[in-house]
């Protein structure tokens, strides 16, 4: 299969954070805060032309982590039809990459609980305690070192 990876703008991302983050939602709640920041990016896989695939970077700090360069993953989805075929892993490898050439040291994100085994598969672990966000369920702060 021939995927392409490149950067993209939030607005782009809604296409898929709509259907996987904020099914039945309004579009507007597919806007994160920290979107359009310059320290923030985001990436886009295409398959045959079409965005599948869409994750976010955020330059962001957890309180519980103490290296000085820290970036937060956001709104880390696949539509449905194209999960568990390896696509997530090879999106966020990349975003990975190009944070660890910008001397990146820790790339942490609040994990849904379903997505908590494909944070572990890919090298991420759990910190702290589980918390609620509200109408999505339960959270774990996973990190990884780059
Ligand atoms: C979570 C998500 C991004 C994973 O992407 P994906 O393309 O389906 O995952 P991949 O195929 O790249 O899987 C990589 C590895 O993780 C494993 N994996 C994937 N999802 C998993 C899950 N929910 N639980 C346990 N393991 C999982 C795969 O089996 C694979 O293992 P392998 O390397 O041994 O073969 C995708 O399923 C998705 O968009 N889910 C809905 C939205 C969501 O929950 N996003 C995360 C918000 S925090």
């Amino acid at each position: 299969m021939d995927y392409l990876i490149k950067k993209i703008s939030a607005l782009e991302t809604y296409t898929v954070r709509h259907p996987v983050l904020r099914e039945g939602k309004p579009i507007e709640s597919c806007l994160f805060d920290g979107d359009t920041l310059n320290t923030t990016f985001h990436l886009g896989l295409f398959d045959e032309g079409n965005l599948v695939g869409v994750c976010s970077f955020l330059k962001s700090k957890h309180a519980l982590l103490k290296e000085e360069s820290q970036y937060q993953l956001r709104g880390m989805a696949i539509l449905k039809e194209k999960q568990h075929l390896g696509l997530g892993k090879l999106i966020l490898s990349h975003g990975e990459n190009l944070l660890k050439q910008q001397n990146t040291q820790i790339i942490w994100c609040n994990a849904r609980e379903k997505a908590v085994g494909f944070y572990k598969k890919t090298g991420y672990q759990i910190i702290g305690l589980p918390f609620d966000i509200k109408n999505i369920g339960q959270h774990f702060i996973m990190y990884k070192a780059l």
